[in-house]
């Protein structure tokens, strides 16, 4: 196997971010240095190290779909001490998740142990699509969702365009479909505040194929084959 796809495969970093890791002497084989990108390893025997730290291939692979709640963070070891969404799951593999969402974001996260299943569907260039309910509290203009549709500007940045439809308006709450397929860093907030609007409330409902459905907040089940094939797919 390539080293930069065992790397990828073992979570460590995607495949281009391994190759860095790898010249930039960061990677040892069998306890030697190694610096050549297409280096081939048996991975089955041979013992590889990312800066000193042992790294080895999952046994078997874990695929999670997760209910997130609000107030929790998606990092493993939180820098704030916050709970982290790896409470929320039981189980023995060291589980990371394709994508994050902010604290107060809730919604559908996927966890997995399968590092080059996470870099691929993470990865821009597959453009899988995520839904997110958003809550914003009065009414919203046509021309501020027109903002939105064709890529509201943020410091002076062009967000890329979104698939925004209103739902409803009730009791002083506007609700939102909105759709997007990058996932750039807080891409929904910042469309919103381009726009003047406080989101109350952000959600994401679906990714690609793959929707919340009913479970509940905090719950979690496995991706069942069909989710996952679609996931895998690109669709
Ligand atoms: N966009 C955001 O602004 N926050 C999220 O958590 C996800 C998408």
């Amino acid at each position: 196997m390539r080293l930069n796809k065992f790397l990828s495969n073992s979570g460590v970093a995607s495949r281009r971010k391994s190759d860095d890791l790898i010249s930039q002497g960061k990677v040892r084989v069998n306890g030697k240095t190694v610096t050549e990108f297409g280096t081939i390893i048996n991975e089955k025997k041979d013992k590889v190290e990312v800066e000193g730290k042992a790294v080895c291939l999952p046994s078997s692979f874990v695929y999670i779909k997760l209910n997130k709640p609000k107030g929790y963070a998606c990092t493993a070891n939180d820098e704030k001490g916050r709970k982290t969404i790896y409470e929320l799951v039981k189980c023995e593999e060291r589980l990371f998740s394709v994508g994050r969402l902010d604290y107060d974001t809730e919604g559908l996260i996927i966890l997995t142990n399968d590092g080059d299943f996470a870099n691929k569907i993470a990865h821009p260039k597959y453009a899988i699509e995520k839904e997110y309910k958003v809550n914003i509290e009065g009414e919203i203009k046509e021309s501020e969702l027109a903002v939105m549709r064709k890529g509201a500007v943020v410091e002076g940045e062009k967000m890329p365009s979104a698939k925004v439809k209103f739902l409803s308006y009730e009791n002083g709450i506007t609700k939102l479909s909105v759709v997007i397929d990058e996932g750039q860093n807080r891409q929904v907030r910042r469309m919103f505040e381009a726009i003047g609007k406080d989101i109350k409330q952000l959600k994401r409902i679906r990714i690609g194929g793959v929707k919340l459905g009913g479970i509940k907040r905090g719950d979690y089940r496995d991706l069942t084959p069909e989710e996952l094939d679609m996931l895998v797919r690109g669709k």
